[in-house]
Order: C-alpha cells, then structure tokens, then sequence
C-alpha cells in the first residue's frame, strides 16, 4: 500500500518532468542563454537523417538491468529506498540471466513487425550492460560474465533492425552524482526537501567528475558498437531538486554524440527544448497523443513510449496488461497522428520474454503479417478524408492508398462521405475486393440512408482478423501524377 502511493508520487513527479519541458517549448524560452542551434546541422539534412525513422514507425525498447531480479520496477531502488550495499549483495551478485538469447529478443520485434530496437545499455540504478572500462559496476564482472551490448548489437545487425541504446542520465551508483528527487537517498519525507537536507547529502559530491564518467561511457558506447542509429539520453528531472541541461553539459554531449555518430537521431529529454536541434524528437510516455505535438507552432517528428503493462523493467505481480487489439489501436493512433511507437518488453531476470509479452507480440505479429503496409511510410489521411464513426485513417503519400481501420466492425455496409475519390477497395488481409455503393439515383422506399451516401459494401460476418483494415486505392485527379 505504501509502496503503491510512493509509486504515484513517483509517476506524477517522472511525467512532469517530461511534460514540463514540452509545455515550456511552447510556451516560451525557458533558457534565453542558449544557442537556437547548436550542431551547425541543416533542417534538410536532419529530415533526410530521420527519413528510415518516420517511415519504420515502429519499434521496441528493452529494459533490462539488476533491477529485473528484484522483478517490481526499474525504480526500485528509488521507490523502495534500497542502500547500495543491499541492493548489490542482492542483485548483482545473482545478475545471471541464463536464457538469454539476444537473437531471440530481436526476432520477436522482427516477427512483431518493429524495425528497430533500443536496449537500455544503463538505466537509472546505473549498472552496465557491456563491458565498460569506466565502472567495475557491469554485466562481465556478475556471474552472467557477458557484454549484452554487444550480442544484441549483433543479433539486430544479423536480423536487419536499426540498433538504439538507450542511456540513463541519472546515475544512483556513481559516488559523484548529486542526490535529487529521484534519487534513492533522497529525504523519504517530502516535508524534509530542503535547500540544507540536498547540499548536506551532496557535500563532497562533484557532478563535474561525473560529467567526466558519463562522457567517457558515451564515447565507449559510440565508438566500440559500430554504426548506431538512436541514442536515447534519459532523463532531466526539473525540479528545485532536480537537474537541468546544466548538469549533463547538454549541449556538448549532443555535440559530442553527432561527431561520434552523424546519423544517429535523438530523443528529447537532455532539457534542451530551446534549442531546433538538440533533440530530434519528442517522447509522450505513456500517453496517447490527441494531435500532433508541436513546438514552437510547429509540428514535430514524435514517438510515444509504452509499456505493454505498467512497469518498463520486468514487473512480476503488475497485472495492467493492455490487450493485443488495444496495442494494435495504439499503433495506428500513432501513425494516424503522424507518429511512431516504442512498445517495452522486460525480459526476466533469467533473461527471457515471459508469457505475457510473448502473447501480445504474436498477436501484434499476426496483425502486422497482413496489415504492416497501413503502418510502414503511412501517416495521417489528407484533409478531405473524414474517418467514418469507429474507424481510424492512415494514409501512404507515396503509393497514394488510404488504409480504413475497422475498429468498430460495421454491419455489412460502410457509408463514406469520401466516397467520390476512392477508385478501388481492398481488405488489406486478403486482398479480396470490397465492392464500391455509389449513392442512389432514387429516394430510397424504406427510409434508409444506405443509399443517400454511397459506401462499401463489406461482409456481415468480421473477418478473423484483430482489425480488418480495408486498403483504398486513391483517385488521382492532379494529371502530373
Ligand atoms: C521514464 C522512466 C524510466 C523509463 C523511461 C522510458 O523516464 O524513469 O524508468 O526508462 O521513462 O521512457
């Protein structure tokens, strides 16, 4: 019970600190000091850089680290305030994920359909999952003895996914790094959050030696593993006792990460929203976006994250399961909406995908089997196409086809207002054709509308598919095309 409500302060204190930023980037220059650019990088070659990344539009996270045998949270050091010692004695000692098989997490986010895959290389408890020369705080040095980075740089190699690391900002292990909010030897009363409690647990704490540990682990994570294609900084907690883009020397990490990889594409979450390209995409988390995000007026390049349950690292007793035609909605709201999806799987402390991830990854892999080509390059439909009651709209510019989720099945008769720009129609899962209704020349007798608008004239009985999805081939009325 108490664990419970540390954990809803905990979610309130994680979203604001994301939200905070983006409400700031719309609302104004929070840092009037800062550069609007700073890597010197044209809009044009960042679009091309990202091209791969907006059309793919799906992909996974891996959470995985010590605190996939403790098995109630990635936070929870923090949420259980556990000393270093306990929490190693613990769960480094008896880090040994024996099943582990880094070729088979990626074939099940290829078999899902997702085209690239970020591993968290180290989350906030600060363990390393390759085999670093900064810290002895790493995979190779439990009884597990492997680089896991690099079997899953590897194995996403071998399949043809694109490699992301993800890499904590926050560090709850480094000696140097100064307790915030987050930070498992924070005040556990709220009421003893003050200026005396923090700068008394940070005497002798020196974040400029950490920045010097974290660069170090940045330059070994992207110069030793090959090309990288995301890097995913996480997170700055903005709070009086929190951090800002101060504290990670932001501006140069961004710097340094471009030299070193010139293609890689970053999240946002270094608190460098002032800037145009300190970041390349914004991340709602555990959130369903109602329109696209924008910055500064503008629309953004987004992803949203999402565990398929509440916790990100393997959670053993969570039982908030989203189900396999809830993921597949989430997905085509994103694309719908012009974005991508991130879907997080926490393999056991044995190093596998349990049960239940496994189920909603073959479910989400039969969808995708028939449907992928309404997800892969598509984003929302044109002005002009209104999507009918219970259906969603993704729209392909390139192969002008406008793809009909069926959400809500309707009964044997689809009405579309846009019906006058749809030359053929298609079930995407069959490829079988659904028949064109033009409106009535008449007044239809029985009082129907069926015939005032015209439609598509579908099967009574819902094909055995999650969400059928009915593929339209657009009329082309521009003659150049
Ligand atoms: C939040 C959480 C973290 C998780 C991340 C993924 O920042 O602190 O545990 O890794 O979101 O987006």
């Amino acid at each position: 019970m108490c664990a419970m409500n540390r954990r809803t302060v905990f979610s309130l204190v994680a979203f604001a600190a994301i939200a905070m930023p983006l409400l700031s980037a719309n609302g104004g220059e929070e840092y009037p000091e800062l550069p609007r650019r700073i890597t010197g990088e044209t809009d044009e070659a960042r679009a091309e850089r990202m091209a791969w990344w907006r059309h793919d539009r799906f992909g996974m996270f891996i959470h995985f680290g010590l605190y996939s045998v403790a098995a109630r949270h990635e936070w929870v050091k923090s949420l259980e305030y556990i000393p270093d010692e306990e929490y190693d004695s613990k769960y480094f000692s008896r880090f040994d994920p024996d099943l582990l098989d880094a070729k088979a997490w990626v074939a099940a986010a290829k078999r899902a359909g997702m085209k690239y895959v970020v591993l968290t290389t180290k989350h906030h408890e600060g363990f390393c999952l390759w085999d670093t020369k900064t810290t002895d705080y790493k995979s190779t040095n439990t009884p597990f003895g492997r680089d896991i980075v690099r079997e899953f740089v590897d194995a996403c190699r071998d399949a043809g996914l694109k490699v992301g690391f993800y890499f904590s900002l926050m560090d709850w292990h480094h000696p140097d790094y100064t307790v915030d909010i987050g930070h498992p030897r924070r005040p556990q009363d709220k009421r003893d959050w003050t200026e005396e409690n923090f700068a008394r647990l940070n005497a002798g704490k020196d974040m400029a030696r950490f920045r010097d540990f974290m660069f170090a682990q940045v330059r070994e994570l992207l110069t030793g593993y090959g090309k990288i294609d995301i890097i995913w900084y996480d997170f700055t907690i903005k709070d009086k006792f929190g951090k800002t883009y101060k504290d990670w020397n932001a501006v140069e990490l961004v710097r340094l990460t471009r030299r070193l990889q010139p293609t890689a594409i970053i999240d946002s979450r270094l608190d460098l929203m002032d800037t145009d390209d300190g970041w390349d995409f914004v991340t709602p988390e555990q959130f369903k976006v109602q329109s696209w995000p924008t910055v500064r007026g503008k629309r953004v390049p987004w992803e949203t994250c999402q565990t398929f349950s509440g916790s990100w690292g393997y959670y053993r007793d969570e039982e908030t399961w989203k189900s396999v035609p809830q993921l597949v909605e989430l997905l085509v709201h994103s694309v719908s909406h012009g974005g991508n999806l991130i879907l997080d799987v926490g393999p056991t402390a044995r190093g596998e995908f349990d049960a239940r991830a496994t189920e909603r990854l073959d479910g989400l892999s039969r969808w995708m089997h028939w449907n992928s080509r309404s997800i892969y390059g598509c984003g929302p439909a044109p002005d002009g196409f209104d999507a009918p009651h219970g259906t969603i709209l993704t729209y392909n510019e390139k192969a002008k086809r406008l793809y009909i989720h069926l959400f809500d099945y309707p009964m044997g008769f689809l009405p579309l207002a846009f019906l006058d720009k749809i030359e053929y129609a298609q079930f995407l899962h069959d490829g079988s054709e659904v028949k064109i209704q033009p409106p009535a020349t008449h007044h239809s007798q029985s009082g129907d509308q069926k015939g005032a608008l015209g439609g598509l004239v579908l099967p009574v009985k819902k094909p055995a598919v999650d969400c059928p999805v009915i593929e339209c081939w657009v009329k082309q009325t521009n003659k150049e095309n």
